[in-house]
């Protein structure tokens, strides 16, 4: 899919460049992201919108893949930008994003994230619950500026999927309850705060979904709270933001549907519910941050070691690991894997990837079909683009990989790999430890 071919040497390709080049330039492991794949989604979701002929935005989700580069290129195409920590806001920033395109999230946002977004002036916060609403409009009052909210309400809706990413549900740690009264006294605060100007609701049901049936339960909850808020209290919504969730494929078995199709269900939906008693059709706000930029990524390896058990099974051990995408081990996420030197050959044996951390549940694929694989050869993941770079660690003390753009047989470095020197960036020694003994 998108740029990735075999090329006459019987290498994956990607964006144009030699997968096996790629390893000699800038080692493994290593993230290869093909721009003109993040650049095509983005515009899939800003073609959808426009031909819906409702207002939107379009804000990726940069927790799915936060670095100044991928930020600079999403300005580019126009979208706005959801942020969840003064580290990615910082990122944005740092990156010339336009502060009145951020938009902030989270649950639990510091009174210093608090400060610092108002200080950069940026277009809303997602307020999640009543002591954040507090502190917003006491500090906003403080500076004497208005700042634009959303309150995120959580409408009930169950998305399928995977337990650990469902956040639309009732029993949840986000948001404000629509089914408790809670969103509607907070509607009533928020519209009631001299320095907060409440644009709207936010609703996100989850990550990873296939269906539209999920988003139009979610656009009917919203709807009807919304009509009930403005029978009651006399608020209306300028803004309906339906957060992000839509799936991409990682294997086979997964049947997402086209970007096209999630917006239109989403837009139709919100020209249903809405249509009859609102005085304007609310602007439609998502944050897609894995259909952006999932399909997009490559993680390439070295393969090192193997252990045969006979009878049960080959073990093909990869230079990376749980280190550089932790999803299989936290979510038994399945991925598709190819030997990217050896593009052409047949599969001839089922082998286990594992990573090289010093745990068993370091594992990446089970029971993958493979040429003959031998030490050296180059497996190459693909669909990691989001949530594993943003989701790496240092466990082991291993050294984050690099992140490489690729388009049009161009290569160009966005993440360095990290040093020994970054590894122990941090540390102190006291005094009294670093003493040697005499
Ligand atoms: N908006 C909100 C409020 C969210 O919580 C999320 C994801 C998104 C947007 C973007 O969702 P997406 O379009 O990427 O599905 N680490 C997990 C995914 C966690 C998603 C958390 N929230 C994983 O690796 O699958």
């Amino acid at each position: 899919h998108g740029t990735s071919k075999i090329n006459s040497s019987g290498h994956l390709e990607i964006g144009g460049c030699d997968t096996v080049d790629l390893k000699q330039t800038y080692g493994t492991p290593l993230y290869i992201m093909d721009e003109a794949l993040i650049r095509q989604r983005c515009r899939e979701y800003m073609d959808a919108f426009r031909a819906s002929g409702l207002p939107f935005q379009v804000a990726y989700a940069s927790k799915a893949f936060c670095v100044k580069a991928m930020c600079r290129l999403v300005d580019d195409e126009g979208l706005s930008l959801d942020v969840v920590s003064e580290g990615e806001l910082y990122t944005a920033l740092q990156a010339g994003f336009p502060a009145d395109r951020i938009h902030f999230h989270g649950n639990n946002k510091t009174p210093e994230e608090l400060e610092m977004a108002i200080s950069a002036q940026i277009g809303c916060f997602v307020v999640d619950n009543f002591i954040e609403m507090q502190m917003l409009q006491a500090l906003a009052e403080e500076k004497n500026v208005s700042v634009n909210i959303l309150l995120r309400v959580t409408p009930g809706v169950e998305a399928h999927t995977h337990e650990y990413i469902s956040t639309g549900q009732t029993d949840s740690k986000f948001g404000f309850d629509i089914g408790n009264g809670s969103a509607f006294e907070a509607v009533k605060q928020a519209s009631g705060s001299r320095n907060l100007k409440l644009l709207g609701l936010h609703s996100h049901i989850g990550s990873q979904i296939f269906e539209v049936d999920g988003f139009q339960l979610a656009v009917s909850r919203v709807a009807e709270f919304s009509l009930e808020v403005k029978r009651e209290l006399n608020v209306t919504f300028k803004v309906i933001n339906l957060g992000g969730g839509f799936g991409i494929r990682y294997t086979e078995g997964d049947t997402p549907l086209a970007v096209a199709e999630y917006v239109k269900a989403i837009t139709d939906a919100v020209k249903k519910f809405f249509a009859e008693d609102y005085p304007q059709l609310p602007e439609i706000w998502v944050e897609p941050g894995r259909s952006i930029v999932g399909d997009a990524g490559t993680t390439l390896y070295t393969v090192g070691t193997s252990k045969d058990i006979p009878g049960v099974r080959k073990y093909v051990a990869v230079d990376g690991g749980m280190t550089d995408n932790p999803r299989p081990a936290l979510y038994e996420s399945k991925y598709e894997a190819m030997l990217a030197n050896r593009g052409l050959d047949r599969a001839e044996e089922t082998v286990s990837i594992a990573g090289k951390c010093c745990e068993s549940g370091d594992m990446l694929i089970w029971d993958l079909e493979l040429p003959k694989v031998n030490s050296g050869d180059l497996l190459a993941v693909s669909c990691t683009g989001a949530y594993n770079y943003s989701m790496a660690s240092n466990y082991n003390r291993i050294r984050r990989p690099a992140v490489v753009f690729v388009q049009n047989g161009h290569s160009d470095l966005v993440v360095r790999r990290e040093s020994f020197e970054d590894i122990t960036a941090c540390d102190l020694v006291p005094e009294r430890i670093a003493k040697q003994p005499s």
